[in-house]
């Protein structure tokens, strides 16, 4: 499909198709640019991406699914606005690549398709970031790894579109394996995979509450987090992120922070213990720890770092509450976005359906989309 796309717009064949998988955030919310530890899933939705050369010193685009297209001049390389705004992942990429050391003498032509919904929470950036790396690198015979893809993606992220995000959305999007979840050191950038125990099911409801996490509360969240850092380090030396500090340590500075940014580091430095503590459950398979941690999880998020919204509460509540689910929890950086369960296979339409008919009355607007997802593959090269 994406190679039919790229010659009906460029009217040849792509040098390099790429796919890149969107992600669930299982734990650990707001915590890897914490430098803690992190889970998520990469979900069986993905982003194509096929790129050729071109003879001249433009960069063309079109995008499948958003019925866009592009160009600009490879000396323009900069955040692009209005029409062109949906360039910027894709450009960012390649501007880091070049910082990066590739040589690039001539532009090129990129077509993407995706099954990732987009503004949903999964992570489609992070998606066409991982796919548009690892085209281009073959394309410009730069070939990278696993961990350069991870970073030129979150570095286009935090440079390029201005997004102070972690390493998660690209971690799990890179390294995501088949009915598994992965873990992330954030602070010494480990990855590893541990199974999703047998018989569990994500389903993802999207509460339709747009969540814009360039403009404003994201990079607010990321500063209180950042100046509860510099107090706790002016204290205790040895702490230099939130994933350093104890419970005790914060309680400790309490008087010499907000009250605002003392709840946010709570948030994070619980959550954190919380992810460790998830570890030890999935080892031992107590799925009913695994949805305590999932609930304990969401409600840090909603009275501590207080990034949920109404919405979001009620699916989570609602869905606590049915026969078949383990645990439900804000997943990603909120403010909207979506909510996830842990089901057993028996969870059925029938009741997401009714969740989302009690939505629908209360809010007055349309049921939540949902959909249970499949875990798949990481970011690779197709060919
Ligand atoms: C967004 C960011 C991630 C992470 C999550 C919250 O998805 O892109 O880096 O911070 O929010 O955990």
């Amino acid at each position: 499909m994406i190679k039919e796309y790229f010659k009906e717009q460029f009217g040849c064949e792509p040098t390099a198709v790429a796919q890149a998988p969107g992600r669930l955030e299982f734990i650990g919310n707001h915590v890897d640019y914490n430098k803690g530890i992190v889970m998520g899933v990469a979900i069986d939705n993905r982003i194509s991406v096929a790129v050729s050369l071109r003879d001249d010193d433009e960069i063309h685009m079109a995008s499948h699914g958003l019925h866009c297209s592009g160009k600009i001049k490879m000396s323009e390389l900069v955040l692009q606005e209005r029409r062109n705004k949906f360039m910027n992942y894709p450009l960012g990429v390649f501007k880091i690549m070049l910082d990066a050391g590739m040589k690039a003498g001539r532009g090129f032509n990129l077509a993407d398709a995706s099954t990732v919904p987009t503004g949903a929470g999964v992570s489609s950036s992070a998606a066409i970031e991982l796919a548009t790396a690892y085209a281009l690198g073959k394309l410009y015979n730069f070939p990278l790894t696993k961990i350069d893809a991870v970073r030129i993606g979150k570095a286009a992220e935090n440079k390029f579109v201005g997004m102070p995000c972690g390493i998660l959305d690209q971690g799990v999007s890179g390294f995501g394996e088949k009915d598994a979840i992965v873990r992330i050191d954030c602070k010494t950038e480990e990855f590893s995979t541990l199974p999703l125990p047998a018989g569990t099911y994500f389903w993802v409801f999207n509460s339709g509450v747009k969540h814009a996490l360039v403009a404003g509360d994201y990079a607010k969240r990321n500063a209180s987090c950042m100046r509860a850092t510099e107090i706790l380090n002016k204290y205790n030396p040895e702490i230099t992120c939130l994933a350093d500090a104890t419970i005790a340590a914060v309680e400790a500075c309490k008087s010499k922070l907000t009250p605002e940014d003392f709840n946010r580091a709570l948030h994070v430095v619980g959550e954190n213990n919380r992810v460790i503590e998830m570890e030890h459950a999935l080892k031992i398979g107590d799925l009913a720890a695994v949805g305590e941690l999932m609930k304990a999880s969401h409600m840090s998020s909603r009275f501590l770092f207080e990034n949920s919204c109404p919405e979001i509460d009620f699916l989570v509540t609602e869905l606590s509450e049915q026969t078949n689910v383990y645990g439900a929890r804000l997943s990603g950086g909120g403010f909207g976005g979506i909510a996830i369960a842990l089901t057993n296979g028996d969870f059925s339409t029938a009741q997401a359906d009714e969740i989302g008919n009690k939505f629908e009355k209360k809010y007055g607007r349309k049921p939540p989309q949902f959909f249970r997802t499949t875990t798949g593959e990481g970011a690779r090269l197709v060919e």
